[in-house]
């Protein structure tokens, strides 16, 4: 009882605390927004490569020879790495035997995901061959390739040392020196383990889950050159990350998994009595990012930057409730993990089965260090010199005290609704000569967020759905070579550019980016890379604003002169003007005539986040209307639009058709006095008919989800469906039939004045020459309709009736909007239930 209360307390301050940091969520902060959101078919500049192959999960990439190898399952490929989809590939299948795979479905293995050969390993061997494993339909083989022909050895070598059985088992490989480090659960009896194979002592870990791995799961590993330029004689040092199982901790957190990092020494060479062929170097710590214990380590990655002392990891991390969907990235520098294992250890009391730090003295030299000049100027050349007391100290406790806390001891990053599987971090200098961390996030459903760091919070420039089908991105590699990024997941692999500049149109899109590749030349937003090579380190001429995002385009002239659309209504009917801000961090300002800013709900006007709906416009609401995307104090001319409401329709230009709110009931003959009367029958009329067409349309709408959420609706099956609406007023239907109707006069076309005749639509009984700009605002509406749909005119008159805070989307796909925004904050704001 008392458990679960402690358990739901800290779950319930797991959540104030997320909603803590998300309640300051802004551009940059804790919980941002990505700026932009780009959809699968929006993304340019994508390269892929798949083949009928499956799960291309294994990535090499060797720059210098501008080869990418992949491995998937039961293939390995040879890729050119400036472009992964030329023709110029190379394939060596490796499958496993019909009698392997026979084999692996008897011992109970799944035939369709399982039993085949997953390439889990591949590096490079020595200058001629690379060395790969498979998992070889649960049981491993490896073997050599020869890169110059890029053929398979012939021989192959027992695998079950080097490479876990299980394709879906966390599995860590690198080679130092000839040293094959490995780190997974091996055999059948899935036991954790971290090793070294191949040309030098082989090592394990010991098995004791109590102290040494507990049911680990292994995530990344790093060599870390500690060797270099220090005086101590300290030894380079391999870490691992990995999430166990709690041991230390109240039983209230039994089963739950915990974070942890772990070293080992190069040069351990295990202990010769005492922990034989072990590792006398193994120490781990806990890793903690924002709430200890109740995180588990997705991905980490390791930031080399010249010198070791002044490496960073940084660790993705997700909730481990199933409940609650949140990712948190941190990063840690290296010194504050040296100084955990240098300080004090953990003990387990058998006594009283209870955990805590060791208080007891400890044996010299320092159990768990690597050899050091002081160790060797005291006779302990090797850790097989090293004393027993020391090695049974080691066995016991190579678990520390202090955990590893990120710099500045608080998250960078936290983000609900969003689980990222995969992190990759490119530092690069931009214009103002500072260092900044771009991250690159994998999520669990093909999508990629693109983040910079600016002093201790995180700005997402964007994020991009890279694989059409929702699946995990299970691996990215950087090639500053290339200047690419490497994606491998289920279906196959992509190659997008690291900068992305060129989708920025306008200095001011390219300042409030923040995307430190990329400034403003004057003309275009260009990399400063490529630039740099051109101007020779002429950067001078350059625009970008890292620290605030919206300096330096006040000058600019190159957001050429808009196109001024015009919009013509009869009086009573709705308008919308069409404003797309494509940033999520932006809010559109609407001003009337000038100067007249416009505030949201009020009277007539509806503030969407893609435009300014008018209801019942009145002759005054004529005007002029411009939208302003703003944005970090910065204000940009979006969309211009004419509005003219006209009372009546023409007399002189002979309509064969008048339109039914001036034609409607029989008021039509009363005195003009009782002219507001009619209105308002009218406007009542009006409404009653829009919800019929409204359920109508939403009956449509469903109909057309089934097919797809996507899919756009043809304008021919709409005048059917409206034409049976409009029963009233079948005969002037069945007249002109695409504009008659009191409904569809709502909504305004989409057409420019500069071409009033080009999309009439096709009238049954020719009718007159209509006024121009009455074409315009008619002529289109088939093509307007089609893009609106029946959901978001029921989310609008939902709001009319309970007059919610309208930041609601009313137009264009909703569900497409809904689509893209999930991975936003606004997804509270746009539930889809609430249409
Ligand atoms: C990769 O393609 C580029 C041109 O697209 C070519 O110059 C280069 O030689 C190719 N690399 C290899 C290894 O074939
Ligand atoms: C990459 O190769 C593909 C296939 O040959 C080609 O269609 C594409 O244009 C190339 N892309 C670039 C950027 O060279
Ligand atoms: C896998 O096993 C199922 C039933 O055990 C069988 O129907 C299916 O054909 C097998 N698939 C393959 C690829 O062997
Ligand atoms: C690389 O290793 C392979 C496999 O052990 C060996 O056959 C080959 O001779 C080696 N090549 C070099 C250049 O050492
Ligand atoms: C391999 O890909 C298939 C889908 O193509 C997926 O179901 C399976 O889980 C993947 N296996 C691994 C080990 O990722
Ligand atoms: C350690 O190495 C030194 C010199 O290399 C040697 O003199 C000494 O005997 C060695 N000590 C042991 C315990 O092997
Ligand atoms: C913008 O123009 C003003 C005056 O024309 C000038 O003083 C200022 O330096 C210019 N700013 C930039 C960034 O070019
Ligand atoms: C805009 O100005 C015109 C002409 O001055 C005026 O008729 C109209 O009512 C104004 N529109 C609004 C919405 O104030
Ligand atoms: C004007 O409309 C009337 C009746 O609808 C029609 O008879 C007449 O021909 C029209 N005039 C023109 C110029 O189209």
């Amino acid at each position: 009882m008392v458990k679960q209360m402690t358990r739901c307390l800290v779950v319930l301050c797991t959540i104030s605390a997320i909603g803590y940091y998300s309640s300051e969520g802004s551009s940059v902060g804790l919980d941002a927004t990505p700026r932009i959101t780009v959809a699968y078919n929006e993304i340019s500049d994508l390269r892929r490569f798949s083949s009928r192959v499956s799960n291309y999960s294994t990535l090499l990439l060797e720059d210098e020879r501008g080869i990418l190898y992949v491995g998937a399952r039961g293939a390995i490929f040879s890729l050119n790495s400036s472009n992964i989809s030329q023709r110029y590939q190379k394939a060596i299948p490796w499958e496993v035997t019909a009698q392997k795979h026979e084999e692996c479905m008897k011992k109970g293995k799944n035939n369709q995901t399982e039993c085949f050969n997953h390439i889990r390993l591949l590096l490079r061997f020595n200058e001629t061959h690379l060395y790969a494993c498979g998992t070889y339909a649960f049981s491993p083989l490896c073997t050599y390739i020869d890169s110059r022909t890029f053929v398979l050895s012939s021989e192959t070598e027992e695998g079950k040392e080097k490479c876990p059985y299980d394709p879906a088992k966390g599995y860590i490989s690198i080679l130092v020196d000839g040293g094959l480090y490995t780190a997974s659960r091996y055999e059948f009896r899935n036991l954790p383990d971290i090793r070294r194979n191949l040309f030098q002592r082989s090592l394990k870990t010991e098995e004791s889950n109590l102290h040494w791995l507990n049911d680990a799961e292994f995530v990344s590993a790093a060599l870390v050159p500690e060797s270099m330029n220090v005086e101590v004689g300290d030894d380079d040092k391999i870490y691992y990350f990995f999430n166990e199982k709690v041991v230390e901790e109240s039983s209230s957190f039994l089963g739950s998994k915990t974070a942890s990092i772990a070293r080992v020494c190069k040069s351990d060479l295990g202990g010769k009595k005492i922990l034989q062929r072990k590792w006398t170097s193994f120490l781990k710590a806990r890793l903690v990012c924002y709430m200890p214990f109740y995180e588990v380590l997705q991905s980490a990655y390791t930031l080399e930057l010249g010198t070791w002392d002044t490496t960073i990891f940084y660790g993705a991390f997700v909730s481990q409730w199933k409940n609650m969907e949140a990712s948190a990235i941190c990063r840690y520098s290296i010194s504050d993990i040296q100084k955990v294992f240098e300080g004090p250890y953990m003990e387990y009391q058998y006594s009283s089965r209870k955990w805590s730090r060791y208080e007891g003295e400890v044996p010299s030299p320092r159990p768990g260090s690597c050899i050091t000049n002081e160790f060797r100027s005291n006779g302990f050349n090797t850790s097989q010199d090293l004393p027993n007391n020391v090695l049974d100290f080691v066995k016991l406790h190579p678990l520390m005290y202090e955990k590893v806390r990120p710099i500045e001891e608080q998250p960078l990053l936290m983000k609900r609704n969003i689980i990222y599987t995969r992190i990759a971090v490119d530092r690069v200098k931009a214009l103002d000569n500072v260092y900044y961390d771009v991250l690159f996030l994998g999520t669990d459903d093909g999508w990629l967020h693109k983040a910079v760091v600016i002093g201790s919070a995180v700005h997402i420039i964007e994020e991009m759905q890279v694989y059409k089908f929702p699946q995990p991105i299970e691996k990215l590699v950087i090639s500053k070579k290339q200047n690419t990024l490497y994606i491998g997941a289920q279906s196959g692999v992509l190659q997008i550019p690291l900068f992305g500049c060129s989708q920025y149109i306008s200095c001011y899109d390219c300042i409030l980016a923040r995307n430190p590749y990329c400034a403003w030349d004057g003309h275009v937003c260009r990399d400063i890379i490529g630039a740099k090579n051109r101007y020779i380190n002429d950067w001078t001429q350059m625009t970008q604003d890292m620290q605030n995002g919206n300096g330096g385009c006040l000058n600019s002239t190159d957001d050429g002169p808009l196109k001024k659309k015009v919009r013509t209504v009869i009086k009573g009917n709705d308008v919308l003007l069409q404003c797309d801000l494509r940033s999520n961090l932006a809010r559109p300002q609407w001003y009337v005539n000038g100067t007249n800013k416009l505030y949201n709900s009020e009277g007539h006007t509806r503030l969407g986040v893609d435009g300014l709906l008018i209801t019942d416009t009145l002759p005054e609401h004529s005007g002029e209307y411009n939208c302003y995307s703003e944005e970090n104090g910065l204000q940009s001319l979006i969309a211009a639009y004419s509005l003219n409401v006209l009372l009546e329709l023409p007399k002189e230009k002979n309509l064969s058709t008048p339109t039914p709110i001036i034609q409607l009931p029989t008021a039509a003959s009363q005195s003009s006095s009782n002219i507001q009367f009619i209105y308002i029958s009218t406007i009542t009329i009006l409404g009653v008919l829009c919800m019929v067409l409204s359920v109508v349309l939403l009956y449509v709408s469903c109909q057309q989800k089934k097919k797809g959420k996507y899919a756009v609706r043809n304008s021919r099956s709409l005048n059917v469906e409206l034409q049976t609406v409009s029963s009233q007023f079948k005969e002037k239907a069945e007249e002109s039939n695409s504009y008659s109707d009191g409904c569809l006069q709502i909504i305004p076309g989409e057409a420019s004045t500069m071409s009033p005749h080009k999309d009439m639509p096709p009238p049954p009984p020719p009718p007159p020459p209509l006024p121009s700009e009455f074409t315009n605002g008619i002529s289109t509406l088939p093509n307007m309709l089609r893009k609106m749909n029946g959901n978001s005119y029921m989310l609008l008159r939902q709001n009319e009736e309970s007059s919610l805070p309208s930041y609601n989307s009313f137009t264009e796909e909703l569900s497409k909007i809904l689509e893209k925004r999930k991975h936003t904050q606004l997804v509270e704001k746009l539930d889809e239930s609430s249409v």
